[in-house]
């Protein structure tokens, strides 16, 4: 089982990204957690730019998507929301509707951020933005709040609470990607 990591922050340090590092710790064997480090080298989304070829980075995405059984996507929340880079990701990935890897792909999302209630606005708009685009999304929340002191170096987060909430989400997402593999 192959699942892709997406981190919505471009940042050297990411909490995010360091999140889920922390997430692949605790999958077990057989399954695996790749990290896509392109999201920087995505443009800007015109619907001038759409049809053959796409840009590179954008068929890079969309290839390691499809070749994923499921996604975790860790956002920071920037002004309330899921930060630029990631939404313009995510609307390049969906064109044409249609055919979209996103469309069925199991996916979790979780987060981070510095402030004190954990990215919640930025994961609840996250989920309504893979929703739209047809996802199967997780329905769970991961806020890791003052994300400073709550994450270890290793970014496990520091309270077992918040591991047993993350190996939930994993459990969760592993169980939708299973189905879709027999489904399939
Ligand atoms: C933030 N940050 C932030 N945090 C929050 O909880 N709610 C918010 O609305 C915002 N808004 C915001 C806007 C911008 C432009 C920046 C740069 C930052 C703080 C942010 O969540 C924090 O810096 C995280 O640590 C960023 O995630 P990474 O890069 O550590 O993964």
């Amino acid at each position: 089982m192959t699942i892709l990591g997406l981190s919505g922050s471009l940042r050297r340090d990411s909490h995010n990204t360091r999140l889920l590092a922390g997430a692949r710790a605790l999958l077990a064997s057989g399954t695996q957690l790749v990290l896509f480090d392109g999201l920087a080298a995505i443009p800007p989304y015109s619907e001038d730019c759409e049809g053959d070829p796409a840009p590179a980075a954008v068929a890079a995405l969309k290839a390691a998507i499809a070749a994923a059984d499921g996604l975790l996507l860790a956002t920071p929340e920037y002004n309330a929301s899921l930060p630029g880079a990631l939404k313009n990701a995510l609307d390049w990935v969906s064109r044409p509707l249609a055919t979209t890897p996103l469309r069925g792909k199991p996916a979790a999302v979780i987060g981070a951020s510095t402030g004190l209630f954990g990215a919640v606005w930025a994961q609840a708009e996250l989920r309504k933005v893979l929703a739209t685009i047809g996802t199967r999304v997780v329905d769970r929340e991961l806020p890791i709040a003052q994300a400073d002191e709550a994450l270890g170096p290793d970014g496990l987060p520091r309270a077992p609470e918040a591991v047993q909430a993350l190996s939930a989400t994993l459990d969760e997402l592993l169980e939708l990607a299973a189905e879709r593999r027999l489904a399939a």
